[in-house]
């Protein structure tokens, strides 16, 4: 029996091995202690994430979908899902985002201007943690000085979650909640918004319609408070494990760097191979086979990104790290009704921050341990100190 528990530590620091023998020996592994099926192969992952009706996105089949208080579109299920999902993806299209990419470079150059005099830094703390958390409050249209505290709750949020972790509901709902406090917090900016609107995106969601009415109170927040958490946590991880994973290649630091048109290839290597978002989680709807595996009603599985985005059965030398991968057909950004609806602005934000990297310290390197970011669906880093030649 593979002993896979995703919230241990020391899983965490290296989860590979035991991915590759979960993909071998068990590619659908039920885990007694935390009761959901582990699911490891990248077929296996992909065909739950193509099949909302089977692989539910609610947290229970009994509940309707999303929390009450806060619902979110990522956990929904159609056809509500979809109705909501075309809203935000109309208010979040591509040209919104274009338009950011001049203000991303700007937030990404003061970030450097702070620390390139003093030849070394902490890169999560003074760059891939504030890049991101600023973009998504200036999109969204909420006080900057605030960032600190999003931060705070996301990180906080990040670190509770994961397979076998779910929390009562009234412990989901109390007020001193990550969720709950940022919801309190948006709410009081949607009221102020809506006497005073704003050409910003929460503006744009308390304009829009579905089905010829508004969005509820509810629904408004459950937007914000989504996607200042999804924004957040996943856009600063992929930006540090980067960081990280080239400073421990420098020929191909070297050969991205000579040419900046190279990193968007890159930035779904670093997508794959150290995955911000390392599994999901779903609900079965009715019994169903599954890597050979029967599952019933009101199984819960977790699909494991992180694993399938290693797969030798679809990926050619899964272990092996390589800047220059076409085709890279990862799941990291999921797959199916719920892909991610951020993906365009942070491989937009990604590309960028290395753009300017490359330009003021492309020589720089991990000086001391980093600290990792323990959860039991997120990879990522709360400490990357470094140094260079200012
Ligand atoms: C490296 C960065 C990111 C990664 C790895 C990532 C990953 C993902 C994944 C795996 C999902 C699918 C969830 C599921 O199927 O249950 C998702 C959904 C989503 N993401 Fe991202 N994300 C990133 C950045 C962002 C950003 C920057 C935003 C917005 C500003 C964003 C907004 C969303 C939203 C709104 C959804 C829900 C879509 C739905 O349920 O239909 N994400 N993301």
């Amino acid at each position: 029996m593979i002993d896979f528990n995703p919230h241990s530590k020391t899983l965490q620091d290296d989860p590979y091995a035991t991915y590759r023998a979960m993909r071998d020996e068990a590619p659908v592994m039920h885990v007694p202690g935390l009761g959901f099926w582990a699911v490891s192969r990248y077929a296996d992952v992909q065909t739950a994430l193509r099949e909302p009706e089977t692989f539910s996105s609610r947290r229970s089949l009994d509940s309707d979908d999303g929390l009450s208080n806060v619902p979110m579109i990522v956990i929904m299920d159609p056809p509500r899902h979809g109705e909501l999902r075309s809203l935000l993806s109309r208010a979040f299209t591509p040209r919104r985002v274009d338009e950011f990419a001049k203000r991303i470079r700007e937030i990404s150059i003061e970030l450097i201007e702070q620390f390139i005099e003093a030849g070394s830094c902490d890169l999560w703390r003074d760059f891939s943690a504030p890049l991101p958390t600023i973009v998504i409050a200036e999109l969204l249209g909420v006080p900057p000085e605030d960032r600190e505290m999003f931060k705070e709750k996301s990180t906080a949020l990040v670190k509770m979650v994961g397979p076998g972790m779910d929390m009562d509901p009234a412990a989901l709902e109390s007020s001193s909640n990550p969720v709950m406090e940022l919801a309190g917090y948006l709410a009081s900016i949607f009221d102020e918004k809506r006497k005073n609107p704003t050409d910003d995106l929460m503006g744009a969601l308390l304009a829009a319609e579905v089905n010829g009415k508004r969005l509820d109170q509810a629904e408004l927040v459950g937007f914000a408070v989504l996607l200042l958490i999804a924004g957040n946590e996943t856009t600063t991880n992929l930006i540090s494990n980067a960081a990280v994973l080239l400073d421990q290649h420098p020929d191909q630091r070297a050969y991205m760097f000579e040419d900046p048109a190279r990193i968007e290839t890159a930035v779904d290597e670093f997508l794959r191979f150290e995955s911000p978002v390392q599994g999901l989680e779903r609900i079965v709807t009715q019994e169903l086979t599954l890597g050979g595996e029967k599952l019933k009603r009101g199984d819960k599985v977790f699909l494991m990104v992180g694993a399938a985005n290693r797969d030798e059965r679809v990926i050619e030398n899964p272990d092996e790290f390589n800047i220059r991968r076409t085709p890279n057909p990862h799941l990291a950004f999921g797959w199916g009704g719920h892909f991610c609806l951020g993906a365009n602005l942070a491989r937009m934000e990604t590309r960028i921050a290395f753009e300017e990297i490359a330009k003021r310290l492309p020589e720089y390197h991990v000086s001391a341990p980093t600290e990792r970011l323990y959860s039991g669906a997120f990879r990522g880093l709360l400490s990357v100190p470094i140094e260079f030649k200012s």
